[in-house]
């Protein structure tokens, strides 16, 4: 089914184009062969939607990590690594690891809790997920982040968890190249890099015939009128971005005319700072191919 939204698609069944779906095949069978992943592609792209759509379909259990708001800074405090998401039944756990749960929620109140206690709390507690389940799932969104986190040796512990807790599956999501510069291999890394063990899992943009079919299945449903050309030229301007594209089917809904929708779809691309959406000085077309 087409849905127009601004939120990250969170249903296999909702998530339109064949290259997402295969993202998230690609997910699966890189989970169940326990490699590293990590899934890529330009801002707005899908990235957020592949992984949660991945999660719920196949109900694998998992921690997520959403380092989303803390993009662009150069000091994130450890408190950042409180998951956004919990999914399993913390009862399954024993009451040690609750407690580590708890300390990792940051919901212990009155004990004051520091980078190293955090981070002894969260090994004991994937010390538990590992051995109480068959596969367990930790996302970390945008994890990019992880380099510049203070108090905690984000690298170190991905490399930790991946060396030592066989059942734990990392995924990391981000943008290319930043996440291989900066988490994956940086230049200046004392510790080897994880490039060898990581599979990469790029998010396409979506092709003309794709961008068409979303925007008319989803404005015949709204009955909201359309020209063909008016789909290629979103496609054009928008580049084949999900995200953008979504958001400009959302402002049709509510009734906007097809150029300020665009317009404003526009405005938004230019602001997500994404290389993409740069004029070049010879022309103000935007380029067709992946870039990651
Ligand atoms: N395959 C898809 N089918 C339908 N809608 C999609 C699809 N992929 C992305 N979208 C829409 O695009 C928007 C951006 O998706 P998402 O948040 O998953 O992208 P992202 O790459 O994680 O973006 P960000 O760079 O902001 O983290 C969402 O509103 C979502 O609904
Ligand atoms: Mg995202």
């Amino acid at each position: 089914m087409v849905v127009f939204t601004d939120r990250p698609i969170t249903r296999v069944e909702d998530l339109y184009g064949e290259g997402h779906r295969r993202a998230v095949e690609e997910l699966k069978k890189a989970v169940e062969v326990r490699s590293f992943a990590a899934v890529v592609g330009p801002r707005r792209v899908g990235k957020t939607s592949v992984v949660k759509s991945f999660l719920f379909h196949f109900k694998y259990p998992y921690l997520y990590f959403d380092f989303s708001p803390y993009m662009g800074q150069t000091a994130v405090s450890f408190r950042s690594l409180v998951p956004a998401g919990v999914g399993f039944d913390e009862k399954q756990l024993s009451s040690e690891a609750q407690i580590y749960l708890a300390v990792v929620c940051l919901r212990v109140k009155r004990v004051r809790i520091t980078g190293d206690v955090f981070e002894a709390n969260l090994l004991s507690l994937l010390r538990e997920l590992n051995e109480r389940f068959r596969r367990f799932i930790l996302v970390f969104d945008e994890a990019q982040v992880l380099a510049f986190l203070k108090g905690v040796n984000g690298r170190g512990l991905l490399q930790f968890v991946h060396n030592n807790f066989e059942n734990i599956v990392v995924v990391l999501t981000g943008s290319m190249p930043g996440l291989l510069e900066k988490v994956i291999s940086p230049a200046d890394a004392r510790v080897a890099g994880f490039a060898r063990y990581v599979e990469l899992i790029g998010i396409p943009r979506w092709n003309a015939e794709e961008t068409a079919g979303f925007l008319e299945e989803g404005l015949r449903s709204a009955k909201i009128g359309f020209e063909q050309k008016d789909l290629l030229e979103v496609h054009e301007k928008l580049s084949g971005i999900p995200g953008f594209i979504s958001y400009y089917g959302l402002l049709r809904v509510k009734g906007n005319s097809h150029s300020s929708s665009l317009k404003s779809a526009m405005d938004y691309a230019m602001d997500s700072g994404d290389t993409i959406f740069k004029p070049s000085p010879q022309s103000t077309n935007l380029p067709s191919t992946l870039d990651f």
